[in-house]
């Protein structure tokens, strides 16, 4: 019986020592020392004893037995020690660990400048008008009382689609589109994409994006054209940059100017960026409505005269933020326009 017990202990302990789970130690615990267990089945043999023996058998079974249940105890003690430092490291949250910021984007400067320049329009009354970037020859140059002979025609210059149809060169013939539609009197702007056949270089891309402005309406003067623009250049730059209104010409206005701001290099000192004019690189064109113009578009010149104008977004948007290079605005590399 002495070995038997003894065998049990040893086979006990061996089992227990390769357990990993709770569950296994209780189902063991049972197995050995529960009601029906081994253990008891051993004890049941106590009767064949002597009476010598018995008291002693006795005291070595309850001896083992303890030393069962502490070993017992230990490994649960363990195991769950185990258990919970498995689950802390498994749930482990570092609250001192800096947060994943979630990157919130912004405009594009372009858009920016779009957005900026559409809502100084609406509060100056002017509608905002969408045209198609696929434009008609008709809209394109016709309307606009653009002679057949004029180098923008060229298909060097500008790209046809078919014989009828641009990309369309310039914003400009959203105006007779409005007017058609429209009639006088009217306030309106369209910002959008234009295209040439242009070589790529610092100020230059075969796309790039206008702003058009017309106003139609009884008695309207280059003064109201002038201190339009002005609110314009004011908004987009503040006071400290210098306009410059020079002759120009455009077949649909007359008389035609072109308006330039202070290189903002050198700040009007002359520099080799501004080819040491002190001027930057032409910002938008404008005039007076050309009466052919109106009459394409079905509107008494005698009655109504008109100012429009067509600025280039990019441009401005350059002299804005003191950029040098048309191309990386449309780079779209994240580094640089993060910078806005
Ligand atoms: N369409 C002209 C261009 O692309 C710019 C322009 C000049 C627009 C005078 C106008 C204007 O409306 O009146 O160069």
């Amino acid at each position: 019986m002495l070995t038997e017990l003894n065998a049990l202990k040893m086979e006990c302990e061996r089992e227990m020592s390769q357990i990993e789970s709770l569950e296994t130690l209780e189902e063991i615990r049972i197995r050995y020392l529960g009601k029906k267990g081994k253990l008891t089945d051993i004890l049941k043999n106590m009767g064949k004893l002597s009476a010598e023996e018995r008291p002693k058998m006795g005291k070595i079974a309850n001896e083992i037995r303890d030393e069962l249940e502490t070993f017992i105890s230990e490994k649960k003690e363990a195991l769950t020690r185990q258990q919970r430092e498995e689950k802390i490291r498994s749930e482990y949250l570092d609250i001192s660990a800096p947060a994943k910021t979630r990157e919130v984007g912004h405009l594009h400067p372009l858009t920016e400048t779009k957005v900026q320049l559409e809502n100084l329009f609406l509060r100056m009354g002017f509608r905002v008008i969408d045209g198609p970037q696929i434009e008609t020859v008709k809209n394109n140059f016709d309307m606009l009382n653009t002679p057949d002979d004029h180098p923008s025609r060229d298909p060097s210059d500008t790209f046809y689609v078919d014989k009828n149809h641009v990309l369309r060169s310039q914003t400009s013939p959203v105006q007779i589109r409005a007017m058609l539609e429209y009639g006088a009197p009217i306030k309106m702007i369209s910002a959008g994409r234009t295209f040439r056949n242009d070589e790529v270089d610092d100020t230059h891309s075969p796309m790039f994006h206008q702003i058009e402005g017309l106003v139609v309406d009884k008695g309207i003067t280059i003064g109201h054209l002038k201190s339009t623009i002005d609110i314009v250049l004011e908004e987009l730059f503040g006071e400290k940059l210098k306009t410059r209104y020079r002759p120009h010409y455009f077949p649909f206005t007359e008389p035609s100017l072109e308006v330039d701001v202070t290189c903002t290099h050198c700040h009007g000192k002359g520099c080799p960026k501004c080819s040491l004019t002190g001027w930057s690189m032409e910002l938008l064109g404008c005039g007076m409505v050309h009466p052919q113009v109106l009459k394409n578009c079905g509107i008494d010149p005698e009655v109504y005269t008109g100012f429009a104008f067509g600025m280039g977004l990019d441009r401005l948007t350059m002299v804005k933020h003191g950029i040098h290079n048309l191309r990386l605005l449309f780079d779209n590399d994240k580094r640089f326009l993060e910078q806005f």
